[in-house]
């Protein structure tokens, strides 16, 4: 059995109110924080613990903090963005639904190392039920004194706050997300100035992803030097995967990044192998922003070595024969299903939520879609696919945040491994046309 470090205590009945949280040990790590560590030993052991962004880019979190400018007699913030919304991905909503105070204290102990006596959760507006069990858990454990005035006798001040969002993808991007937050349409800011510098209310902020301030809590507890040994290289601890798509056994899980995919999606401790004994075909292994991969490319590298569920292995390659861990979000495919139809799916989806703001992004997907539509429906033509080919690599890094990018790569991923899918669908127009018979389309 993998250890565990944020999950090994959710099936405790009750875990998800303070007395029973407190008695399982709960805030233990922010008194050790607070009263024994102090900011700069807090940032210390984050630091050692290699702990990477859990939201999808992977960026070194002791980095991010210390990063934050410290101008004289301007306020510091920390954001934690629980928009989680990219398709695939699932992992926080389980944490905050069953264990929210593991995230509460991981905000205590986080803000105090910045410096920050605000702290605002903004959730994504789907979550409805949600902010009630945040709200819930902030009043416990203001209640208990961990959160107002004064905490623990030490000086340090902290109120925490849920905003919920409206329903828009583009606001789990940090600058759109911090322009909501402001009151305005959550458009993206051109980075730098990055938030760590002119954030919220153009004062330094950091925004970190649940997972990955829910993680401070175990590094503050076990020490950055034992949470390493959790993983290999520079994919150290515990990582939580959300898997979907063809499997027996869907759910979130929490992986020590030292297995291999192999042994995820096959063995019976988590995915439980593919459904109805069919054959793997693909997989999209960190939510729909990441290159496909066939099930050749997935289970071993281009070099034959076995391909492990960490940020290096899942990268190796590059994206000609390599994807991303991402947020975790994996999404796996049996041999019935089709690639096209899954790429029109993302394209469309894409389209729906650009902001608008940059005419690649804006004009590019929804060209991407109608190319992906013409061609799943039977009607597109062999030129179709090195046009839809030339329109993804103008969206690419010519855009202000990455949903353009993100809205990309599946797009050339797709061609790159599964081109004979597309001229499938261009030569049999009529069996296309049949197979999609009577399915909705945009
Ligand atoms: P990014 O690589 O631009 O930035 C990562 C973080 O590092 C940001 O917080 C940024 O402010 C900070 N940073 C980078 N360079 C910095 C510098 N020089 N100074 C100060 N701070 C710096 O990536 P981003 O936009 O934060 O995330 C993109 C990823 O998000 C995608 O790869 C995708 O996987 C993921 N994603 C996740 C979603 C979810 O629901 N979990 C939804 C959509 C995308
Ligand atoms: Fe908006 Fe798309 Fe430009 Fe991002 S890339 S700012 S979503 S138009």
């Amino acid at each position: 059995m993998g250890r565990k470090l944020l999950l090994d205590k959710a099936h405790i009945e009750g875990i998800r109110y303070y007395d029973t949280y407190r008695s399982n040990g709960g805030y233990t790590a922010a008194e050790k924080a607070l009263k024994t560590l102090g900011p700069d030993g807090v940032l210390d052991e984050v630091k050692k613990s290699g702990l990477r962004g859990r939201g999808g880019a992977g960026f070194p979190t002791g980095m991010k903090w210390s990063f934050i400018a410290k101008p004289e007699g301007v306020p510091r913030y920390l954001v934690c963005n629980a928009d989680e919304s990219e398709p695939g991905t699932f992992k926080d909503r389980y944490l905050m639904e069953h264990i929210p105070h593991l995230l509460i204290e991981g905000l205590l102990i986080s803000s105090f190392a910045l410096g920050a006596n605000s702290c605002y959760i903004y959730i994504r507006g789907e979550y409805a039920w949600i902010p009630e069990i945040l709200e819930q858990a902030i009043a416990e454990a203001k209640n208990k004194g961990w959160l107002g005035k004064n905490i623990l006798g030490t000086g340090y001040d902290l109120e925490i706050y849920v905003q919920r969002g409206a329903g828009a993808y583009i606001c789990g991007e940090e600058t759109a997300l911090i322009e909501s937050l402001e009151g305005k349409r959550g458009n993206p800011r051109i980075k730098p100035p990055f938030p760590a510098v002119k954030g919220l209310w153009q004062c330094p902020t950091v925004v970190n992803n649940v997972e990955t301030l829910a993680a401070v809590v175990p590094i503050i507890n076990i020490g950055g030097d034992e949470y390493i040994k959790f993983g290999t290289g520079k994919s150290t601890g515990t990582k939580l995967i959300s898997a979907c798509g063809n499997i027996n056994k869907p759910g979130v899980y929490e992986i020590e990044m030292n297995i291999s995919v192999e042994e995820f999606i096959f063995s019976d401790e988590y995915c439980g192998g593919i459904k109805n004994n069919k054959r793997l075909k693909a997989c999209i292994p960190g939510g729909s922003s990441v290159p496909v991969l066939p099930a050749n490319l997935l289970l071993k590298t281009a070099k034959g070595e076995t391909r492990m569920m960490t940020y290096e292995s899942l990268a190796d390659g590059g994206f000609a024969t390599g994807s991303m861990l991402g947020s975790g979000g994996f999404i796996v495919m049996d041999e019935d299903q089709c690639i096209v139809r899954n790429t029109l799916t993302f394209a469309r989806f894409y389209h729906h939520e650009s902001c608008g703001q940059c005419s690649p992004c804006r004009e590019g997907t929804g060209w991407m879609k109608k190319v992906l539509h013409n061609i799943e429906y039977g009607k597109g033509k062999m030129s179709d696919i090195d046009l839809l080919w030339d329109i993804q690599r103008k969206i690419e890094g010519n855009t202000i945040c990455p949903l353009g990018d993100a809205a990309a790569w599946p797009v050339a991923a797709a061609i790159r491994h599964f081109r004979d899918e597309f001229e499938w669908h261009v030569l049999n127009p009529d069996e296309s046309q049949k197979r999609n018979y009577g399915i909705a389309h945009y």
